[in-house]
């Protein structure tokens, strides 16, 4: 008798054991996110951790998908590679919708309205607008779209970076001229050190979205409905007053 339950107890034991793994290895139970950390607030360091406006978004989308979320953080310049390799399930990573993009990657509907602008020293009265960048030199992030305009500018000497802070610490050194970052890393980044300030730039509107691969449906539309949600919520809005209170 005494051995028969015991036998059951083991039993059900080994088959819940088997049952668990064998769910664990057929559903993937966490999903990835690719970005750079290096962008604040849309996701940078914290102590150890990865947080952001960015971060919180994916958060989001792995609770609707029932998976936790895993971050990879890598150069900007190689996270299209990587979702493609499919090593990332997504990216995340303050990334604007882009023609030449669009042919590697499907995007999700856009969830932030972003421009480039120029970061100068504060007794700089050389450079006032895009124009007065010609004959000088001037850091962008490695595989940005700063990078874009900065490279199809005659006369201007473009310098990129694998960081947007190592770019403002040559130009706090003096060793270039000027930054084109994107806005809101920008006013982070110069309300951390001082002597700089942003300037307007005349370039065009970005719109960010989360990038997933080519024929992802599926991923693409729980983003897109995820993002839905955050807005019909309030919960976007409590983020955005969380992240970019004046
Ligand atoms: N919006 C720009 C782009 O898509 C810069 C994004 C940089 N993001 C980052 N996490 N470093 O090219």
């Amino acid at each position: 008798m005494k051995i028969n339950k015991l036998l059951k107890a083991l039993a059900v034991l080994t088959i819940g054991t088997l049952l668990m793994g064998m769910m664990v290895g057929c559903g993937k139970q966490y999903i990835v996110m690719g970005t750079n950390a290096e962008f604040e607030p849309f996701e940078y360091r914290e102590g150890t951790e990865i947080v952001g406006f960015d971060v919180e978004i994916a958060e989001a989308v792995a609770e609707k998908l029932g998976k936790e979320l895993k971050i990879e953080d890598m150069e900007f310049d190689s996270l299209i590679a990587q979702l493609n390799a499919g090593r990332l399930d997504f990216v995340a990573s303050g990334m604007t919708i882009k023609p030449a993009r669009e042919k590697q990657v499907d995007f999700s509907d856009s969830y932030f309205t972003s421009k480039q602008v120029i970061i100068v020293k504060e007794e700089n009265e050389d450079i006032k607008v895009g124009e007065d960048l010609k004959g000088k030199s001037v850091g962008v992030q490695l595989g940005t779209t700063g990078e874009e305009y900065i490279s199809e500018e005659e006369d201007v000497e473009c310098i990129p970076f694998n960081k947007g802070t190592l770019a403002v610490m040559d130009l706090v050194n003096g060793k270039i001229d000027a930054v084109v970052i994107d806005e809101e890393p920008a006013k982070r980044m110069v309300a951390a050190q001082k002597g700089l300030k942003v300037l307007e730039a005349p370039f065009v509107e970005e719109k960010y979205a989360i990038a997933v691969k080519k024929g992802d449906v599926e991923l693409k539309e729980a983003i897109d409905e995820t993002l839905a949600e955050l807005q019909s919520s309030g919960k976007y809005d409590e983020m955005y007053a969380k992240y970019f209170a004046e």
